[in-house]
């Protein structure tokens, strides 16, 4: 069977794991064939520790690539997905609140050019559910996220507003509103809003609570969804990433159990 070939934007945290999970672990199913970051320093280092002299420029892996991988920013997510698609590749989005406001555009690039888009859950437990939910009708998705106060220093919002995250000594809702609210003032809050949008009845009507929690140790998504299928009701408590703590480490998992399902034959879950 022939290899997929796998190039990889961004070399943090997620785009390391994945490399190596392909590098090592997928090695009879996919090739890994193509490394960039805007820091060039970070592609040659993970290029060594994997597959030799694949760090390249932007253009040359997606040529080289059947499977694009956008581990970045969601600053060129939506750069990166339409340029891939454009050319007939595939693409794996990890910055998923970068391409909120094009999920129409994708679709439809996806679509003319016969090309896949895959979005993997990520730090967040329910999609499956909510996506099967969809196939009725859902009369409520609601999303409360609960954080240490110390995670929400440096968010505009809350500087104009007048709070400090350090003085908060006890849970207080910091927002409550639509995710397409969610995404624009808690920008670190942005892709488990954005997934369940997109899976779920858009970002007009999935509903947000951001709690600040001085007890709390994990980043907890708490998820409720109505519909005329039942309740269902989740709870993540993630563990975060040892090299970006801003990255739950769930979410690096969920890229690579998708990473796994596209390339191996029996699939699972919804
Ligand atoms: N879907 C989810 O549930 C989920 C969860 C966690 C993180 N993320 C997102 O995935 C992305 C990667 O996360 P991470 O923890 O690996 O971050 P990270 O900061 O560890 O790594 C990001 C890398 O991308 C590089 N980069 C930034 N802008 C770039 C550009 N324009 N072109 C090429 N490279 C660029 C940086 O130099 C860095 O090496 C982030 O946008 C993050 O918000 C998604």
């Amino acid at each position: 069977m022939k290899k997929l070939k796998i190039g990889i934007v961004g070399c943090g945290a997620i785009g390391c794991s994945l490399a190596k999970v392909v590098a090592r672990d997928l090695k009879s199913e996919a090739a890994l064939c193509a490394l960039y970051d805007i820091d060039e320093s970070k592609a040659l280092r993970l290029s060594e520790l994997t597959v030799k002299n694949i760090s390249c420029g932007f253009d040359t892996l997606i040529s080289r690539s059947d499977l694009v991988i956008e581990a970045a920013s969601a600053k060129c997510s939506w750069m990166v997905a339409r340029k891939a698609l454009e050319k007939g590749r595939d693409v794996m989005i990890m910055s998923v609140g970068g391409v909120l406001d094009h999920a129409k555009e994708l679709s439809r690039l996806a679509s003319k050019q016969k090309a896949r888009v895959y979005i993997p859950s990520g730090a967040i437990s329910g999609v499956d559910a909510l996506k099967a939910s969809g196939v009725g009708k859902i009369s409520k998705v609601m999303i409360t996220t609960r954080k240490h106060p110390l995670s929400f220093q440096g968010v505009e919002y809350l500087k104009n507003k007048g709070v400090r995250p350090e003085k908060i000594r006890q849970d207080t809702v910091l927002f409550s509103g639509p995710a397409k609210d969610a995404v624009k003032y808690f920008p670190q809050n942005i892709n488990v809003a954005a997934v369940l949008s997109l899976a779920g009845i858009g970002s007009s009507k999935t509903q947000v609570r951001i709690i600040a929690s001085p007890l709390v140790k994990r980043n907890i998504h708490e998820i409720e969804i109505v519909s005329d299928a039942g309740r269902v009701f989740t709870r993540t408590e993630n563990v975060l990433h040892p090299d970006n703590p801003k990255t739950s480490y769930l979410a690096v998992l969920s890229a690579i159990a998708t990473l796994k399902a596209i390339v191996r034959p029996v699939s699972i879950g919804t």
